[in-house]
This record gives structure tokens, C-alpha cells and sequence, in this order.
């Protein structure tokens, strides 16, 4: 289990298949959390399976500081074309348990996964996908000052809202004079 980052109030880490099954279950079981995402998981097991998978993937736990329970995922990783294979574009994506709505944790988390992929992975932009109408995922998007830049039919074979960020420039001058960069806490 690798702890990736850390903020106020949460731990961003990797998944736990065998421990996290049940948790993550409650999470991709819920018809309200998935509504926008498509499809739901039906047992524990499927669940343990998809998170095998996905470990590694961009995809990471967040638990809460105060509980140590999973409150959601949060995503960094590439953006699949319409056919499925990866693009070179990263995005940044949020699911939360429901019992968790609310509280700032999509976007706390966010912010350090953010900050994560322009300080140490160096990327120059990062995206979100968001479909239409989802005013909850667009007003995150919007706490973390992310850019509409309109419709797409770019990614995933569907019509999206995209957002971007670019990297701050405090990043490009630091990588232009080796400095800073790397690790840290990403906290708010
Ligand atoms: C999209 C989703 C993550 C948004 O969750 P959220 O709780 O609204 O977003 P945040 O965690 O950023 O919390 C912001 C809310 O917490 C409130 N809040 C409370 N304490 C806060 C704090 N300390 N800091 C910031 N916001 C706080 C804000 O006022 C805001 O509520 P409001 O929208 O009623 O004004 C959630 O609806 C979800 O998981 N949906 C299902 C999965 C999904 O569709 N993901 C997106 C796919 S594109």
C-alpha cells in the first residue's frame, strides 16, 4: 500500500483489494453515485477485481483522516479516444460515497492531485470530462478554477464537457531551474 498524498482532512493512497472490496462496493453499488458514471457493480467480488486492475492505473483511495474510512476515489490518468486507446491527455476525475457529498472532499482531493500532476509527474495541462447536466461534477470543476472550454466528442466515444487547467507558472519555473518539483505535501 503506497500513501500518495496527504491533505487537511485526507490520505490519498493506493488501493487495498482484498480490505477496500467492501467500501469501494457501498461506493460503485449506490444507483445515486452512479448515475453519470454507467454501470454499477453488483457483488464484492466484482468490486475486489476492479480495483486489481485499476491499482496502479491512476486511480487512488481517498480515505478520510478523522475515520480512516474510503470516502471516494479520485482519478488522474490518461484519456481514452473513441476507440478506447490512450491519448496523451490527462484528466482528473472525483466519485464519492454518498454519505460523503458536501463536505469539500472532491475538491480537496482534487486540488492535491492537481498540484500532484503538475509538480511531479510535470504535466503541462490537465483535463476534466464531464457529462451534461452533471451540475454537481461542473461546480467542482469550477472550486478548482478549471476552465470550460466547451463540448467534445473527443473522448470516450460520447459528447462531453471538457475543463482544463494549465500548469501554474510557479511549476514551469521550477522545472526550468531545477528546483522544487518533486513530493511534498499537496495539501491545500
Ligand atoms: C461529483 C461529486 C464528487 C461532487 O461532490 P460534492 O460533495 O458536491 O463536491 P465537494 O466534495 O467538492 O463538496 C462541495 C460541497 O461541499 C460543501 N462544503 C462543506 N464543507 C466544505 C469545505 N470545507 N470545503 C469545501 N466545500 C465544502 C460546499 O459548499 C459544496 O456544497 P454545495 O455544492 O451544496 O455548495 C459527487 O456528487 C459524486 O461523487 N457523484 C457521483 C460520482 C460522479 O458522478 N462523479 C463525477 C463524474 S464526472
Amino acid at each position: 500500500m503506497t500513501n500518495l498524498l496527504e491533505t487537511e482532512r485526507l490520505i490519498i493512497r493506493s488501493w487495498i483489494p482484498e480490505s477496500d472490496a467492501e467500501q469501494a462496493f457501498v461506493i460503485y453499488n449506490d444507483p445515486e453515485v452512479t448515475h453519470f458514471l454507467g454501470s454499477r457493480v453488483t457483488s464484492v467480488e466484482s468490486q475486489r477485481l476492479r480495483l486489481i486492475n485499476e491499482n496502479g492505473n491512476g486511480s487512488w483511495a481517498i480515505v478520510e483522516k478523522e475515520t480512516t474510512t474510503i470516502v471516494g476515489t479520485i482519478l488522474l490518468e490518461q484519456l481514452p479516444d473513441k476507440d478506447g486507446l490512450l491519448t496523451q491527455d490527462y484528466e482528473v476525475g472525483w466519485h464519492l460515497r454518498r454519505a460523503s457529498w458536501g463536505k469539500g472532499y472532491a475538491t480537496e482531493a482534487g486540488r492535491a492531485m492537481l498540484n500532484y500532476g503538475f509538480s511531479v509527474l510535470s504535466l503541462p495541462v490537465i483535463y476534466a470530462v464531464v457529462k451534461p447536466g452533471h451540475h454537481a461534477s461542473i461546480r467542482v470543476t469550477e472550486r478548482l478554477s478549471m476552465k470550460p472550454i466547451g463540448r467534445t466528442n473527443k473522448y470516450y466515444g460520447i459528447e462531453l464537457l471538457l475543463f482544463k487547467l494549465d500548469a501554474p507558472e510557479e511549476w514551469r519555473v521550477s522545472r526550468e531551474q531545477g528546483v522544487g518539483g518533486a513530493g511534498g505535501d499537496e495539501g491545500e
